[in-house]
């Protein structure tokens, strides 16, 4: 070889390393907006793809018949699904079997020598589990329709969902020679390995810190948000669009982010979606910090809590809008 095709040899090299990080060609991209406003959602089709299994909703169960004793005259210790008839209890029984703990059976939360005693941790947690699903499918219209949830649409056949988060300990700056990272500056999954917030999670889907890159009236006194506040805000965005599969695009017009009435319409269920996310972390999973043992907590001694992943998985509406709440009425309304 002789210098110059070394050279076109190494500049080839170089750009296959600098693309290897790029998504292949040819992407599909979807106007999702007015034209020439720039709103246009691009898909890489080979990623939409590997999704298709995950969003596949498992067949029902046949129906059972509402007829006959209910289950709190048939059974010792039924707190909250006491008005269904024995076929219907046992159907959900099967059906929670199958989306929760698929592998382990009854067992999971039963003691088999005794349905009735509440010693396994599990069956606690299920129970708040069937009261915070009936909260979502009758309080939270706004954002998860007539589509609505079952168990299966965060667990997918897992005790423990894939998709879920923990508050990081803070850094301890005692003796490193790092500095203060501020929360920041290393690759974190929940902001899609860039070098915002590792945890744009607790401010947001936690507390109640306001959500806000831009002034709300005319500089130099407008805009009170700081740059901190926008990276922060910047961290959720980036999560919501991950967790959805989904550009800025999908809810904002790009020529304001904040403009509600520039945004498309997903903004606004977005909206309601932050404050349920808010809603079902305070009043359904940290009250159960205490019945989790060590093993399934979090660095900080937190349990394991709900973010736009844990239901989305990467699709625009969880198993792309299928319904499976059509098929369990008992988890459509709190009676
Ligand atoms: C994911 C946890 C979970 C799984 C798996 C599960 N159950 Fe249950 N089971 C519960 C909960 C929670 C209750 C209490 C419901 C209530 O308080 O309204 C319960 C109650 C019962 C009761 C009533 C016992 C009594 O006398 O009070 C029976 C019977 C029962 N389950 C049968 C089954 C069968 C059979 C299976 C397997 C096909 C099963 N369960 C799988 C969580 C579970
Ligand atoms: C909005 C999402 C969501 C829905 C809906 C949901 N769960 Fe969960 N579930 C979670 C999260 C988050 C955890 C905490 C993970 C862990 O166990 O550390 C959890 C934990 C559990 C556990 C404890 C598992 C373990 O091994 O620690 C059981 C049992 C359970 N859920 C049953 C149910 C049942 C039954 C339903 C339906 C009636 C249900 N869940 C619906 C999110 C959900
Ligand atoms: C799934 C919908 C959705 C996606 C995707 C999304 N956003 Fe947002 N965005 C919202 C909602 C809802 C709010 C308002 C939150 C609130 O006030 O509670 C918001 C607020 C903002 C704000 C604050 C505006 C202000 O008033 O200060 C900015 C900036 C922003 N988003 C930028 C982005 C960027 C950049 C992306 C892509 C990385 C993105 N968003 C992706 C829904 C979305
Ligand atoms: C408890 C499960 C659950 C959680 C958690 C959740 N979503 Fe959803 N989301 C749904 C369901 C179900 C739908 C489908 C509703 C429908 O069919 O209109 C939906 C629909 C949406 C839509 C409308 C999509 C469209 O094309 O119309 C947006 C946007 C959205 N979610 C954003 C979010 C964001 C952002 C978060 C986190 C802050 C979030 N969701 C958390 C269950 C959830």
């Amino acid at each position: 070889m002789n210098m110059r095709s070394i050279q076109i040899a190494s500049t080839l090299l170089l750009v296959v390393l600098l693309l290897a990080g790029c998504e292949r060609f040819p992407m599909d991209s979807v106007q999702h907006g007015y034209r020439g406003t720039g709103m246009v959602q691009v898909y890489n089709p080979r990623i939409l793809e590997t999704k298709d299994a995950l969003n596949t909703a498992p067949a029902a169960l046949p129906a059972a018949s509402p007829d006959g004793p209910k289950a709190k005259d048939l059974y010792k210790n039924v707190q909250v699904l006491g008005d269904l008839s024995g076929g219907e209890f046992v159907r959900l029984m099967t059906a929670m079997t199958n989306w929760v703990s698929p592998q382990e059976g009854c067992v999971y939360c039963h003691n088999p020598a005794n349905f009735a005693e509440d010693t396994k941790y599990t069956k606690v947690v299920a129970r708040k589990m069937i009261q915070m699903t009936r909260s979502i499918n009758s309080d939270y219209k706004q954002h998860v329709a007539e589509t609505g949830v079952t168990c299966y649409t965060c667990h997918r056949g897992n005790p423990v969902p894939t998709q879920v988060w923990f508050t990081p300990p803070a850094q301890n700056k005692g003796a490193d020679f790092i500095g203060d990272l501020a929360g920041q500056n290393t690759p974190g999954a929940l902001v899609n390995l860039s070098s915002l917030p590792t945890d744009p999670l607790t401010p947001y889907l936690l507390e109640d810190k306001p959500i806000r890159v831009n002034g709300t009236a005319a500089l130099p006194s407008g805009n009170r948000q700081s740059i901190k506040q926008a990276e922060w805000t910047y961290g959720l965005m980036t999560h919501m669009s991950t967790s959805l599969g989904v550009n800025c695009t999908y809810c904002h017009n790009t020529r304001s982010f904040s403009s509600w009435e520039n945004s498309p319409p997903q903004r606004v269920t977005a909206y309601y979606g932050i404050r349920m996310a808010r809603d079902l972390n305070n009043n359904y999973m940290t009250p159960l910090t205490e019945i989790f043992p060590d093993n399934r907590k979090g660095a900080s001694g937190d349990v394991a809590k709900v973010s736009c992943a844990t239901c989305h998985q990467g699709a625009f509406k969880p198993l792309y809008g299928y319904s499976m709440v059509k098929d369990h009425p008992e988890l459509a309304a709190t009676p």
